[in-house]
């Protein structure tokens, strides 16, 4: 089994507490850093991927986005299609670093949102990862990626990220960096914090 699909049963298992858990942050204090990048380049669609309770593509939703919406652990992508059933939001059983369901619709983002996804990506698959996102952004898009910062949990299949990484390949792939930053968790757990980087498809 990938790093990837130990964290996607265990989010399987555990899904209805999690969704509980995902609904009870909001999406100003989770992704406030990200409001004053919001603007006519990224009028949408939205894709939002490792999507979880649909918390995210909600609020993007409620604010006239369409949002495809990538989820690849089963139980949760159901909690999240019952809690926010939007005929704007599109959800999808896809994953990285392929992205195949996403790929084949053939469509471009103007933001993609890779919120706490990246520790589960296997080191040796993000470069290609991040290639995939790169060929799905529209040129001057937005790519926003949150990185869980500390100890990795194993049992979840997570493995160490940093804003270094992240700064690197978009540098190797052409990308602006826009935002580069760290916050604390907005559900109160000292040992995790946040990276926070944003990059820019040239026009
Ligand atoms: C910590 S949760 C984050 C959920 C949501 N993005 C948020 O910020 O609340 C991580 C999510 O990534 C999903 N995931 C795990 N591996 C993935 C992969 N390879 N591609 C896409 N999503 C993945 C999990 O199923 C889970 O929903």
């Amino acid at each position: 089994m990938t790093s990837s699909g130990a964290g996607v049963a265990w989010y399987d298992r555990n899904a209805p507490g999690l969704a509980d858990q995902y609904e009870g942050a909001d999406f100003e204090t989770v992704h406030g850093w990200l409001l004053p990048l919001l603007d006519g380049s990224t009028d949408g669609p939205v894709l939002d991927i490792g999507a979880g309770s649909g918390r995210d593509a909600a609020w993007f939703a409620a604010r006239g986005y369409f949002v495809v919406a990538v989820e690849p652990a089963a139980n949760l992508r159901a909690e999240a299609r019952a809690r926010h059933p939007e005929p704007s939001i599109a959800w999808l059983d896809d994953r990285l670093p392929e992205l195949e369901a996403v790929t084949a619709r053939g469509q471009t983002f103007s933001l993609i949102l890779v919120s706490a996804v990246w520790m589960h990506v296997l080191p040796v698959e993000r470069e290609r990862a991040f290639e995939t996102l790169v060929s799905l952004l529209r040129p001057g898009g937005l790519l926003a990626v949150t990185l869980r910062l500390g100890e990795p949990d194993a049992e979840r299949g997570m493995t160490e990220v940093t804003n270094e990484e992240l700064v690197a390949l978009g540098a190797a792939y052409g990308l602006e960096l826009v935002h580069n930053g760290v916050s604390a968790d907005a559900l109160g757990r000292p040992e995790v914090a946040w990276g926070e980087v944003a990059l820019r498809k040239p026009a």
